[in-house]
């Protein structure tokens, strides 16, 4: 073949199409796309080489010095505020036809600047499932020392440990640049042994380390803290303002609109970008350009919307848009899990001065009891339809059925051979009788989307996690509801806290008798969504309908990785951000080894 063909066949491997950007204003060798959680991870670790200049674009800002972010118990104050990005999804036909709430964090630090802060990792056979999924490498054990490599745990003070801490030294890292411990204020806690009573009533043993990879069991979770200071320790605190003197490291305001592409952008066969092209504050486009790499770590909801926009992604979806497909990649905003939860109040009152909150892991067998065997066979026999239902909402072109179904087979092997937990029941007690139980379903049959609603307005993704569209969902949340009531109402929780019932509010009734089918209805009409959304640029096998091959990178570009929770190919036992620091540790080194 002469050369000139070859390299014609090699240009159609990559799509025709002109560079999309030839001059730009000023050059590094990292772009990366979101100074969040996992974006500053990455960040930090590429600039510990002096050689190498980083720049990080955000449109949030820096809130060292908001109190709502440093106070360990404002838990909820930043919602809704600027630095809340507070999506809204689209209409759930499966759970009252009502749009849901979803927060995530636009600041330095991302979601982990407003989150609650508890850091719990997973299951084992939950993280070796990756490997599964077309991962080499990735599992429990290759990614459990970079945990530790993040992690700088406070051991619990006597009083702490009185109070119901409780941790066991091998799980933990002591010298990384993130704070996890316990607040001050746990040394006031006096209903201890009550939780744990009566938690061990209903046959839940405590879990002396909710973070050696086996969840089950309840405990008091450690959080993302620094116990001596009493300061939330965010993504900013622990990985960009150690470092933010180095001459090499830059956050730059502004959101990245795309990706650009280098002229004749092939590299054997695969694009190459060369930089992106940002909007200021004040509405501007700006290029910036990317010698070696652009890093996408825009958040779940978010990555998959820039690389639409570059794009990347169903060439149905983009023609519809208007954009040009440089590379088709269905997968892209597809497979997204987010999990739903509810909330209980509960009547009655403790006396407690100070707040706890406990982690209750349940599997299956806890949360279905006799009904087990018949659950498992029906959840098996039913996979084929949920798949269907998510292909025939996505478009068939979009999600593949056979690849969900294989994917919904890992899961239910997860769940019912396995026995990892299906679900987490969050107990927390606070001044002020308050009372009250968290629960949500940890791995939803249901399967969403998230994709860009136009072309130009890169802030509005269009989401849909088509809550409930697995009834599985509703009778995992069921089941976990039901446990949470049975704990407050069992002895000695319900005589020492005068526990009369659940404070159900609104008009809808939940009557203390209620029958599956009554919770069902009540769940629809009440569930809320946890914010934990994954999987919308999975780290999975092509087949399969992922987006980034093991080592992060975008299938079919020869340097665009993603790396945050996008990333995450099925959802985790845990609050993911325990997770991403390890997940953002192991790729900035795939990173530094990989870089051409
Ligand atoms: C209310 C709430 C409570 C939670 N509680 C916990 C908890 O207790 N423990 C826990 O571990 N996890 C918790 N989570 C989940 C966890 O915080 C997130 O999963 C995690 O922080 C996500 O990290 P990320 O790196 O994927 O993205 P993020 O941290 O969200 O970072 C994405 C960043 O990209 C920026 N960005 C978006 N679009 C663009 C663009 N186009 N250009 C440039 N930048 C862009 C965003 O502004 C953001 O700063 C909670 C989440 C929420 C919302
Ligand atoms: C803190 O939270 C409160 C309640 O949401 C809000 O009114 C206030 O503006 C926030 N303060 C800052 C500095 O963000
Ligand atoms: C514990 O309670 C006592 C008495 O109410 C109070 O003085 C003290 O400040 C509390 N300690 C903490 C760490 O909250
Ligand atoms: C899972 O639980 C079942 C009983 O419910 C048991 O037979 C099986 O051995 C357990 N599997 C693992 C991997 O623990
Ligand atoms: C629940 O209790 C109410 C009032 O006692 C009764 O009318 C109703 O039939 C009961 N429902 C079920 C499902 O047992």
């Amino acid at each position: 073949m002469a050369p000139r063909s070859v390299a014609l066949l090699l240009a159609l491997a990559c799509g025709l199409g002109k560079s999309t950007a030839t001059v730009e204003s000023e050059s590094f060798d990292y772009i990366i796309v979101g100074a969040g959680t996992s974006g500053l991870v990455v960040a930090n670790r590429l600039s510990e080489d002096p050689s190498v200049t980083v720049a990080v674009i955000e449109p949030g800002t820096d809130q060292r010095d908001n109190i709502n972010v440093t106070a360990t118990e404002a838990f909820g104050l930043s919602f809704n505020t600027p630095m809340d990005w507070a999506y809204s999804t689209v209409k759930q036909r499966d759970a009252g036809d009502r749009a849901f709430g979803l927060h995530a964090g636009k600041a330095w630090g991302g979601t982990s600047t407003i989150n609650g802060m508890t850091y719990i990792r997973g299951n084992v056979a939950e993280f070796d499932a990756w490997e599964q999924l077309g991962n080499p490498g990735w599992n429990w054990e290759s990614i459990f020392s970079y945990f530790k490599k993040s992690e700088k745990y406070t051991i619990p003070t006597d009083s702490q440990l009185a109070a119901g801490a409780t941790y066991e030294s091998q799980y933990h890292g002591f010298d990384g640049p993130l704070h996890v411990g316990y607040v001050p204020s746990l040394e006031n806690g006096s209903f201890a042994p009550a939780v744990k009573d009566t938690w061990e009533g209903l046959s839940v043993s405590h879990n002396l380390d909710l973070n050696s990879g086996s969840v089950r069991g309840f405990g008091m979770g450690p959080q993302t803290l620094d116990s001596n200071l009493n300061v939330r320790w965010d993504a900013a605190r622990a990985y960009y303002q150690p470092v933010e003197h180095r001459p090499n490291l830059r956050i730059i305001k502004g959101t990245v609109k795309r990706i650009t592409w280098a002229s004749g952008g092939c590299k054997k066969g695969h694009l190459v970008a060369n930089g992106v092209e940002m909007l200021t504050d004040a509405g501007k486009s700006r290029t910036l350009g990317a010698k070696k790499e652009v890093v996408v770590s825009a958040g779940a909801l978010r990555t998959p919307l820039v690389l639409e926009a570059s794009g990347i992604g169903n060439p149905r979806i983009l023609k519809s848009l208007g954009i040009e497909t440089r590379i088709n990649l269905p997968g892209v905003g597809e497979h997204l899990v987010e999990q739903p939860a509810h909330f209980l109040m509960f009547s009655g009152d403790l006396g407690s001065s100070s707040a706890s909150a406990y982690h209750t892991y349940l599997t299956a067998a806890d949360l279905f009891g006799a009904n087990l065997a018949a659950i498992e066979a029906a959840t098996r026999a039913d996979i084929p339809k949920w798949a269907r239902a998510a292909a025939d909402a996505s478009g068939a072109d979009s999600l593949n059925v056979r690849g969900l179904e294989k994917l919904l087979h890992i899961q239910h092997d997860l769940l019912f051979k396995h026995n990892v937990t299906a679900a987490e029941v969050l107990t927390a007690i606070a001044p002020g009788s308050v009372l009250a139980s968290n629960y949500w379903t940890l791995f939803p049959f249901s399967r969403g989307s998230v994709h860009l609603g136009s072309r130009d307005n890169i802030d509005e993704p269009v989401i849909d996690p088509r809550i409930f569209l697995s009834d599985f969902d509703l009778s995992t949340l069921t089941a976990a509801g039901r446990f949470a009531t049975r704990f407050w109402l069992s002895e000695p929780m319900k005589t020492q806290g005068s526990v009369t019932g659940p404070v159900l509010s609104g008009d809808v009734d939940l009557p203390r008798n209620a029958t599956d089918a009554q919770w069902h209805v009540y769940l629809r009409d009440t569930a809320v969504a946890n914010s934990h959304p994954t999987g919308t640029a999975s780290m999975m096998s092509r087949e399969l309908g992922g987006v980034i091959d093991p080592e992060l990178r975008v299938y079919g570009t020869a340097n665009v990785r993603v790396v945050d929770a996008s990333a995450v190919p099925m959802q985790l036992s845990g609050h993911l951000t325990a997770a991403l620091y390890g997940l953002a540790e192991r790729a900035a080194d795939i990173i530094k080894r990989t870089t051409h």
